[in-house]
């Protein structure tokens, strides 16, 4: 299990939010992700504080996982379970947050909502990081490009021993391809995912990362993940 058979982000299980409609599609995702190399799939459904319990989600997560299970195929990879948090004010105090989190790898992943940064961002998920002492992750740390600025990006990237997700994706957008290199340089913890959803608009690019990341070293903290 490595940096390089993992991917961190991904939306695959199905029914269960906005990816895989369906067993069949879930199937075919996860055939393409083993044909890119994933031998590790960290299964990443959204989770939103306000428009369901954590009980409700885990017992969903549960039924989704084992219906995946149950047409498992030769050569398919391991799945582990976790979910991608909503980041909301207060979600710091939402109970047993540490079970959305992927208690395997003792990871939380967490998304900022998609709208100008603001300063309590960073402080929610400080608080977070406090309260769980679990590996926060910020998920797809690209998709603010055209929305933040250098100050904001500051801001975040001094979350103390936060890793930074980024999606393949952002290895086609000259902007996003920027930061990658950025944060590659001043030596930040980063790591990637597919956060693929279905067989169209956003299937599985795993194959980009060997492609593009071929001479990296990971993050001390990154490898830590894999003890
Ligand atoms: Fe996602």
């Amino acid at each position: 299990m490595s940096f390089f058979d993992t991917d961190f982000h991904c939306h695959v299980l199905p029914g269960i939010d906005d990816g895989a409609a369906n067993i069949e599609v879930s199937l075919e995702l996860i055939r393409m992700q083993a044909q890119q190399g994933v031998k590790n799939i960290v299964a990443t459904p959204h989770y939103r504080m306000h428009s369901q319990s954590v009980q409700h989600f885990l017992k969903k997560r549960k039924a989704a996982y084992e219906l995946v299970m149950e047409n498992r195929f030769d050569g398919m990879p391991n799945i582990m379970l976790a979910s991608e948090i909503a980041l909301e004010r207060n979600l710091s105090e939402l109970n047993d947050i540490e079970q959305l989190g992927n208690t395997s790898m003792n990871t939380l992943l967490l998304e900022l909502p998609f709208e100008p940064y603001r300063r309590w961002m960073v402080e929610e998920i400080e608080e977070i990081s406090y309260k769980t002492k679990m590996q926060i992750i910020v998920a797809h740390l690209d998709r603010y490009v055209d929305i933040y600025d250098t100050r904001d990006y500051n801001d975040i990237l001094s979350i103390p021993d936060a890793i930074f997700q980024f999606n393949l994706s952002a290895f086609s957008k000259r902007s996003s391809k920027k930061l990658i290199k950025r944060l590659i340089k001043e030596d930040y913890p980063i790591l990637f995912g597919t956060d693929c959803h279905n067989l169209s608009s956003r299937k599985p690019n795993f194959d980009v990362l060997a492609r593009s990341m071929k001479k990296y070293e990971p993050h001390m903290l990154v490898e830590r993940l894999f003890e």
